[in-house]
């Protein structure tokens, strides 16, 4: 990426300087994704870095409530993300004051809420959880509460994936990825006619018949492993465009078809706009004491059991 090089090396100099870490999530561009991030991967592994990281700095290169959720794991650092509009349709979805109404009308039924969400919803909720370990955490709870109801919010479309891999009743909102939503079973089924000998693999945040017609559904970073580990000849990742680019890099000898979506939140983080962000120490994010610390023993309920 000649073009980039001279911002590639000013973030990098930059990154020494105000001893600051680049957590990348797997949606990012290539150009970031390759070149600045120092932590790459899921909701899952950015959460568990940020917690640990030593550095003084953080910046998020990924969407608002990934870096929110840094800052209430480590609430004396900063944490900077480049672009403040870098929203999420789940995290859009619900307020704090809903999930209050909804614990009222529910008081016996523990409340997981997915780490796409503001500070203040989860700090309403017992526990968060990411699309990788959701399975895991609503079981959890479950067995803790000893009940055989959970509430899992705000999307409609993991609550009823998880469901159906674990027995468990579900009760959910009606949250939805813009990205993962948009595709369809008949847009499954047309890609394996195309490309029989493919691996199709998905994401959990689309709806049940999309996983059911898929091989394999998993967070960005299971979907990744999954690649790396059994090397198709095709591989077709149902999920954001940058993803399929990101792991092609790491896998020369698969060949990718690239059925996509963008999510406009994550492409508003450009290289430009981390090298600003790091220059001028722009747009810190800030999280109210009391929220963040009700939101922190939701996400450390769930850093806590074994991954
Ligand atoms: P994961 O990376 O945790 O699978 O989440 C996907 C996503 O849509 C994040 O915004
Ligand atoms: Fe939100 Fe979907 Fe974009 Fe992820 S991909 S940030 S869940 S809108």
């Amino acid at each position: 990426w000649p073009l980039h090089a001279p911002l590639i090396d000013a973030i990098n100099r930059l990154k020494v300087e105000r001893d600051a870490v680049i957590l990348a999530h797997n949606y990012m561009t290539a150009d970031i994704f390759h070149t600045v991030g120092d932590i790459m991967g899921d909701s899952l592994k950015l959460a568990q870095e940020a917690a640990k990281t030593e550095a003084r700095v953080i910046v998020q290169a990924g969407v608002h409530f990934m870096a929110e959720t840094a800052k209430i794991l480590s609430p004396e650092k900063t944490v900077l993300i480049p672009d403040e509009r870098a929203g999420c349709s789940l995290a859009a979805s619900i307020t704090g004051a809903n999930v209050g109404a909804i614990r009222e009308a529910y008081p016996d039924y523990p409340i997981v809420t997915y780490v796409n969400t503001s500070a203040e919803v989860k700090a309403y909720s017992d526990i968060c959880c990411t699309s990788s370990n959701a399975v895991q955490v609503v079981e959890a709870i479950a067995a803790e509460w000893n009940t055989d109801t959970v509430i899992l919010i705000p999307d409609e479309y993991l609550a009823k994936n998880v469901a159906s891999q674990t027995g468990i009743r579900i009760l959910t909102w009606k949250g939805s990825c813009e990205v993962h939503e948009q595709f369809t079973v008949e847009d499954i089924e047309a890609l394996r006619a195309a490309h029989p000998e493919a691996m199709i693999i998905t994401h959990p945040e689309c709806p049940p018949d999309v996983l059911k017609a898929a091989d394999f559904a998993g967070s960005t970073g299971a979907m990744a492993a999954y690649v790396k580990d059994h090397q198709p000849q095709t591989a077709i990742l149902i999920t954001e465009c940058s993803m399929s680019d990101n792991v092609a890099v790491e896998n020369p000898g698969v060949n990718f078809v690239k059925p996509c979506n963008l999510c406009p939140h994550m492409k508003r983080i450009t290289l430009r706009g981390i090298y600003e962000a790091l220059r001028d120490m722009k747009h810190e994010v800030h999280v109210d004491p009391l929220i963040a610390e009700r939101a922190k023993a939701s996400v450390d309920a769930m850093l806590a059991l074994p991954s």
